[in-house]
This record gives C-alpha cells, structure tokens and sequence, in this order.
C-alpha cells in the first residue's frame, strides 16, 4: 500500500518549475510519481535498466540490497527456509499470509490433484528435437498449457485465475521433469501424489520403471529448500516480462511461458548453468588468477557467473543458506573433496578478498551455489534453469494475480528516446 506523504520533489524543466507527489511505501525507498511529468512537461523519464524506477506497486516480497535481507510478506527468507516448506510458502506468496493446519491441508490437497498434465501433451513432447535443452521444451509445454486448459484461461473470472494458478504450480514438476526424461531418452514418469512436492518432482526425474527408487529424505528436503528460496524475486527481469505480457491481458499460461523464455538468459536464470560450466572449465585452483583477471578486463566479455547482482550490494542472502545445503549434500554423497567444489570455494574466497570485487560489491549470488547442490543430486546442468524456472512459478503467478487483480491496472507501455532518421521521402529501388 502506498500512502500520500503530502511531500513533494521539485522538478525544473526549461525555465519552469513543477512539484511532483512523493509517496511512501511500508518499507524502503519512497517514490517520486512522474505520471503527470509529460502531461505538464512534455519530456519523459529515461531509465533504460530501470536502475532508478520503481514499475509498480506491490506488496509481496521485499528486498533490502544493502542489508543483504529478503522478505516474503514480511517474513524473512533465512527463517521461511529453515522452518516452512515449499507448499507453505506457496500459500503466503499466493494469499499473503501462513494458512492454519485446515487451509494448509485443502491447498495442498489442490495442488496434488492437479499434477497429471493432460496425456495428449506426451505427443507434444514428441514433437521436440531428442537432444532440445529442457528450457525450450518448458518454455514450449508451459504456453501449450493455454491449448490444453480452455476452461481456465479466462482472466477476468476470478475461479478461472484461481485454477490457472493452481495448475500451474501443480503441473510445473511434471513439464520440467519431463523434459528431463525426454532428453535422456527414458521413459514419462507419472507423479505421485503420496509424496511431498519436492520428493516427486525427484521421484519423476530419477525414478525408471526397471526399479526402484527411494527418494532420499535429505535430498528431498534440500531440494525443497532450493524452491523455496527461488520462489519470488520481487521485480526481476522474468516478473516484469511476467507482468508485462500479462498486462496485455494474455491468458496466464503464455504469461508464464514468457517468464520461464526470460529466465533462461545467462544474466538472471540461466546463470547456474553459467556458473558451473565456469567452475568446470577452470577446473583447478591454479586456473583461479587466469579467470578472475579476464573477469577484470573491460576487453573481455567473461564475467564470473554466480557473482554480483542488481540489487544485492552485500551477500545474497539466499547464498548463505544454499551455502549451508550445499555442504549437507555433499556430505550426504561423499563429494566435500570433489575438485569442483574446491575451485568454487577458493574462487569465493579469492573474490572476496580482490579489490575489483570488494568496490563493486560483488558478491556470490544464489547460483552460485545452487548449480554445486542440484550436480550433487545427480542433475546435469541443462536442467538447472528448469527447475529454478519450476520454482519461481509460483511468484510469477502471485504477481500476475496481484495485478490482474488491481483496479488502476493498465497496459505496460514504456517510451522510448528515439535517436534514428527524422522523417524522410520514400525513395523508388531504381533511384536508390
Ligand atoms: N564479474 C565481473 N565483473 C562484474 C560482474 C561479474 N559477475 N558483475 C558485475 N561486474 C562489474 C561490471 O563490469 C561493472 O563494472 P564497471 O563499473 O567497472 O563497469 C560493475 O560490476 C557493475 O556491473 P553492472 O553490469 O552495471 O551491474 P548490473 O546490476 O547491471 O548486473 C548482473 C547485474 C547480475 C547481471 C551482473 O552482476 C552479472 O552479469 N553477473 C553474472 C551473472 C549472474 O550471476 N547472474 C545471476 C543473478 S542472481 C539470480 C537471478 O536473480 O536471476
């Protein structure tokens, strides 16, 4: 909620001067409403990475990136990992708060019921190329959801919103870990609905027909932990796309498949992939200087993945806790002395300490670490962006909702500073 603080900023433009509202939000930075700018001024704002601009109003998930803090309506992440579960945060996320024993109960009842995708979507997964990554294959089965599901695509019912989104969160386990099996030539593993969220979704990725196959109760834990840290971001680059499809009113399903499209880049999503083909390729400690040096040199595209980030200028603090899963799983699999994890650990340390990183706050981000936990769990890297896409499902629909479901909702339309030809005759081929 944002409330009127009777300031104003003082903007002047040309000779004249115009007083813009300020408004407060619960927590965090205030904001300068420039809505009236052009009407008065004629001029727009220029922000083209949104470094400064604040694109909505939204009261879900928090982010203090100097602290290092990140909140999930009002609760902090480090606690939400720690003493909750998956579903459970599902349900704060989507409905703003933590549900009692009852309502717990019916969401998670709803969500097991619907984890079957619909058994003609199996010819659809046939259509893809043997060796297509997973993304594009999500990417692909999440949009198709919207052919597959009619009866609830329509946004301005509120039952049908309610559907989509329960379906969605439902069914993203079986798309990713489909994809999965398609890729490596196994069989479809069907869900199964005596085991948590997370052991199934393991449960369909690992388990064959020939045998069988116990979902570790640790791994199923980390892995749970995994997507309850990726659930919701706040406005990150695939929420906006998110937001942005759905503010054309698209069906939920495409909104989402433009989410899952956005996430997959090496700068948000794809970065734990990113990030341990780098510690593949480094491949031993005395590699270490070679890279960080390349990192620091502006000719050189090479970045260190799973460093920096946008809004944190302190440590991510879901990197701290996936710091922490990934020495349990390691243990767990007998890996703590695998090479990997030793370039990772004197990178982060070396990192840490270099003044390039230290002056712009380059610290390891949560990719950092997820991609060491999901290889540990015998996940091959294609199919770690998946599976954070599988995750952060649920914040894309919570912010999808809040906003289909706010009166003042309007087309996402930025402007632009146009710099190409001014107007100019058509000129015949012949004369050209
Ligand atoms: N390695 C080396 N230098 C870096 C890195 C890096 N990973 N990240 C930023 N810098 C430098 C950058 O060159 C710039 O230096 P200078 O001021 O001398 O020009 C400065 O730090 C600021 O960088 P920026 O590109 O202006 O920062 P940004 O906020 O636009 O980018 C980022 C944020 C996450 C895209 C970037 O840090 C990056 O590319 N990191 C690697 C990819 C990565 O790990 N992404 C996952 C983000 S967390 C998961 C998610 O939310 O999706």
């Amino acid at each position: 909620m944002t409330t009127e603080t009777g300031k104003t900023a003082t903007l002047a433009v040309e000779g004249q001067s115009f007083e813009l509202p300020i408004y407060d939000g619960a927590v965090g930075p205030s904001v300068i409403d420039v809505r009236p700018l052009y009407k008065h001024t004629g001029h727009f704002t220029y922000d083209p990475g949104f470094t400064s601009t604040a694109a909505c109003d939204s009261s879900i998930t928090y982010i203090d990136g100097d602290k290092g803090e990140l909140l999930y309506r009002g609760y902090p992440i480090d606690q939400l990992a720690e003493d909750s579960h998956f579903l459970e945060v599902c349900y704060l996320l989507l409905y703003g708060d933590l549900p009692n024993k009852e309502l717990l109960e019916d969401f998670k009842s709803r969500v097991t019921n619907h984890t079957m995708l619909h058994e003609q979507m199996t010819n659809f997964y046939r259509g893809f190329r043997r060796d297509a990554h997973p993304m594009a294959i999500v990417t692909g089965v999440v949009g198709a959801l919207s052919a597959f599901y009619h009866d609830s695509t329509d946004i301005r019912d509120p039952m049908q919103r309610q559907v989509a989104s329960i379906r969605m969160i439902a069914k993203m386990p079986t798309i990713a870990a489909w994809a999965y099996k398609y890729s490596i030539g196994q069989p479809f593993v069907y869900p199964r609905n005596d085991l948590s969220y997370a052991a199934n979704f393991m449960h369909m990725c690992f388990s064959v027909p020939t045998e069988d196959y116990k979902v570790d109760p640790i791994m199923a834990e980390a892995m749970d932990r995994i997507f309850t840290l990726h659930a919701d971001h706040e406005q990150n680059a695939s929420t906006s796309t998110v937001r942005l499809a759905g503010s054309s009113n698209a069906n939920p399903f495409a909104c989402i498949a433009a989410g899952v499209a956005c996430l997959w880049g090496p700068a948000h999503g794809g970065a734990n992939e990113a990030a341990l083909n780098m510690l593949k390729e480094i491949g031993d400690v005395s590699r270490i200087p070679e890279y960080i040096a390349r990192a620091k040199d502006k000719d050189d595209p090479f970045r260190l993945m799973g460093f920096g980030h946008r809004v944190y200028k302190s440590y991510d603090p879901r990197a701290k806790v996936m710091q922490q899963s990934a020495k349990e799983v390691l243990e767990l699999v007998g890996v703590e002395n695998d090479p990997i994890l030793k370039v990772a650990q004197e990178l982060e340390k070396i990192a840490l300490e270099d003044e390039y990183f230290v002056k712009r706050n380059l610290y390891p981000n949560v990719d950092f670490y997820s991609g060491i936990v999901l290889s540990a769990m015998g996940f091959p890297t294609s199919m770690f962006t998946a599976i954070f896409a599988l995750a952060r499902t649920v914040g894309w629909i919570a912010q999808w909702k809040e906003m289909i479901e706010d009166p003042d909702q309007r087309i996402g339309r930025p402007r632009q500073l146009y710099t190409g030809e001014p107007m100019r005759d058509y000129v015949p081929v012949e004369k050209r």
